[in-house]
């Protein structure tokens, strides 16, 4: 047996012996998401974390994830195997910056995207993914409503979902999905491969949303991949939502409209840390209880409109 099977059979065994799920996210890499109980998008993780029986939830992603499953289970342990696994767009959103923008904007409501800092969610209104930001500003109908922290999506909100947003703070990016826009990669693919499907992550620039045949977050491409009858599908996302889509759908062709398109933050998470921090109980994710209280009402309004 080579060392990889070996550890992720160990993985396996601690894992029930302590009573733990293996949550991962859509980005993390092969080895990861074969010992996962569950993978999926940010709004799927959310589903899944509202539904969780186990003691321990190990998250391989990144912290802004593993915050959201903490808030929704404040009773359980949420560890993270790599505590420096942060989402660097997160981190362009501080918390002081919305509370300035609702001064500037009183009465104007606060749509966060999940990919924010609990303390950030804890001053929004309500929170939206990648896959629910229509349902959302439908949700709420009011124009204008202040938004952030990815600008490519208040694009999105503006073009797509027809509703106005002020956009906190005024140029916050993803740094893999804005790569895409300054690539000629995708016109040479699809010259290549007429007839291939292009499905693009709403964090891309507005100039390759627009060409797409679908934008949508990680899961809505699987679930777009799985009923199309399309055979070949260009994918404008990190590189291991690809991994996925093959290993799934073999008989198909996935093409990764850039190769490099690599979030290093969501590669931190590996075998041998994921098994520390099942023996060693590494990293808890703790959420002060009056930042939980108030994140946790944004989350839930999310949820309460998407379902
Ligand atoms: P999804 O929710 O579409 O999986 O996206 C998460 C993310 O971080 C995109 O960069
Ligand atoms: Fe954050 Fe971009 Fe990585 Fe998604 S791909 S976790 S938005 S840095």
């Amino acid at each position: 047996m080579d060392t990889k099977t070996q550890l992720q059979q160990e993985i396996r065994t601690l894992s029930e012996e302590k009573n733990a799920i293996i949550l991962a996210h859509n980005y993390q890499p092969s080895e990861i998401q074969e010992i996962a109980d569950y993978i999926g998008d940010s709004f799927g993780l959310c589903q899944k974390a509202q539904q969780i029986e186990t003691d321990i939830i190990i998250f391989c992603g990144v912290r802004f994830m593993a915050e959201t499953a903490s808030i929704l289970n404040p009773d359980k342990q949420v560890l993270i195997p790599d505590p420096s696994a942060r989402c660097p767009m997160a981190a362009q959103l501080p918390a002081s910056l919305i509370r300035e923008a609702k001064v500037k904007h009183p009465s104007v409501p606060v749509v966060l995207y999940v990919n924010t800092t609990a303390e950030a969610k804890a001053e929004a209104d309500v929170i939206c993914t990648s896959s629910n930001l229509c349902k959302i500003l439908e949700g709420l109908d009011t124009n204008p409503v202040l938004f952030g922290p990815d600008g490519n999506m208040a694009e999105y909100a503006k073009n797509i979902c027809g509703y106005d947003v002020i956009p906190i703070p005024d140029h916050g990016f993803c740094h893999v999905h804005v790569t895409f826009s300054f690539d000629p990669q995708i016109l040479k693919l699809q010259q290549e491969h007429p007839g291939a499907k292009l499905l693009v992550h709403p964090e891309c620039d507005w100039s390759i949303q627009s060409r797409a045949d679908l934008i949508g977050s990680t899961g809505q491409m699987l679930e777009y991949a799985r009923n199309s009858p399309a055979q070949t599908f260009i994918i404008a996302t990190e590189v291991d939502l690809v991994t996925r889509l093959r290993k799934e759908m073999p008989n198909k062709t996935f093409l990764p409209a850039l190769q490099y398109a690599v979030c290093k933050s969501m590669k931190k998470i590996t075998l041998e840390k994921v098994k520390a921090s099942l023996l060693k109980n590494q990293y808890p994710i703790t959420v002060a209880a009056p930042i939980a209280k108030r994140a946790r009402k944004a989350i839930q309004r999310m949820l309460d409109i998407t379902t």
